[in-house]
């Protein structure tokens, strides 16, 4: 028994892992071996998915067979609606979706996880239904019907059009769907541990996705990017950046979208993200948000680049979400989105070779002490 603490576990390992590894010095990021920049840049978020989840690039049938599960199982049951109708439509849609899967989870019993037909459907359904939960929470708190998913459309399109009913332009598709590849996997982050240790007791995958979704919406974590557009909309201007992060500087105040446990360097996904910007500015015009990103990232570099603390992948891509048309809230929604194909891989991979979760602590509380009836208490 060990009584050295680290705290947030940094630097413990707690499982041996192919699916993702991260050169933090360097700022490299590879899934199964493969760049990320490599992945942005030639592969769907559906063929990153794949490889995630089979440990292989898909030849073109296997992705064929694979993308055309997922367009059959993107529809959502009706009562699955009906739920999502009664919940507030003031509430997070973070906590709608983990409410949404958990439910799910109650239609399809997925409670044999060491049967294979009952992984790879499980598997389907909860990458294939995750956006259509998305979209149709976001339609029905406003009052909209919720619109059925399009099995001519990719992915990321779908989710697109199921927000509105609009037929995504290739741009905005093809943006939306880099940034899925991009947020798909990260090795041993807060939400992929809380996946594997919900999955190492044999829970469900869609209790093991809800749970990992309840992690994924903290400040800390996925929901970074919805507050970095917080942030920059407070500073609202060029003019006033430079007052506003000195202050928090000197104040040791903590900048959303910067810094990282494992990435001493930018984080790659972060500059592939800048680009995308770039990119998208061409067609649908620039964003004030951006150059007061970017007028941070420079005075931050002198003052916080020494300590490590560099942008991560939250910090550019609120800007990129908001030129989509798409309101902040759902912008860790779209995190889950991608992300749950990782937490499928890992929730694979710990059923592999499964021993539950059962860590140490350091005790630090009393030492055995005389009960004290009620009557003795003061
Ligand atoms: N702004 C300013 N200073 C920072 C920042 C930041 N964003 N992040 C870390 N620091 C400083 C801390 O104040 C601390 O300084 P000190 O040593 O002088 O006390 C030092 O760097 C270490 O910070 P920790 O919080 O201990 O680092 P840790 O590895 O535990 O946390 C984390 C990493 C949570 C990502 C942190 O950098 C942070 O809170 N960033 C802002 C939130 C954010 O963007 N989260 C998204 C992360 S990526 C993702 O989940 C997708």
């Amino acid at each position: 028994m060990t009584t050295e603490l680290s705290p947030g576990l940094a630097g413990v390992p707690c499982a041996a892992s192919k699916i993702a590894d991260i050169n933090g010095n360097e700022g490299k990021l590879y899934y199964r071996g493969y760049l990320i920049e490599d992945l942005a840049a030639h592969t769907t978020f559906e063929e990153t998915s794949y490889l995630l989840l089979h440990g292989e690039l898909p030849t073109k049938a296997q992705l064929a067979a694979f993308d055309a599960k997922l367009r059959s199982h993107r529809r959502l049951k009706y009562k699955i609606v009906d739920l999502l109708k009664t919940l507030p439509e003031t509430g997070h849609p973070m906590d709608a979706i983990q409410a949404g899967v958990a439910a799910m989870g109650m239609f399809y019993p997925a409670s044999d996880v060491m049967d294979k037909k009952v992984q790879e459907e499980s598997v389907i359904r909860l990458i294939a239904k995750l956006p259509t939960l998305v979209a149709a929470f976001h339609r029905v708190r406003h009052g909209d019907e919720a619109i059925q998913p399009r099995d001519d459309l990719g992915h990321a399109a779908n989710f697109l059009y199921m927000l509105t009913g609009a037929e995504p332009d290739a741009v905005s598709a093809k943006t939306l769907d880099v940034c899925l590849v991009l947020h798909a996997e990260h090795s041993m982050n807060a939400s992929t541990f809380a996946a594997r240790v919900v999955g190492s007791t044999m829970a469900d995958p869609f209790t093991v996705v809800s749970s990992a979704i309840g992690a994924l919406s903290g400040p800390l974590h996925g929901g970074a990017n919805e507050e970095v557009l917080v942030m920059l909309d407070e500073i609202g201007s060029l003019a006033k950046t430079d007052a506003y992060i000195d202050g928090k500087v000197e104040r040791k105040e903590k900048i959303m979208g910067l810094g990282h446990r494992v990435y001493k360097a930018k984080d790659p996904r972060a500059t592939i993200m800048q680009h995308l910007a770039v990119e998208l500015f061409e067609t649908l015009g620039i964003d004030t948000r951006y150059e007061i990103a970017k007028r941070i990232e420079t005075i931050t570099f002198e003052k916080l680049a020494p300590k490590g603390i560099y942008p991560n992948v939250d910090f550019y891509s609120g800007i990129l979400y908001s030129k989509l048309q798409i309101q902040p809230d759902l912008f860790t929604p779209i995190f889950a989105i991608a992300r749950v194909s990782g937490w499928l891989a890992h929730w694979l991979e710990q059923l592999e070779n499964n021993r539950i979760y059962r860590p140490d602590q350091v005790y630090v509380g009393y030492a055995p002490r005389e009960f004290t009836p009620m009557g003795g208490r003061s």
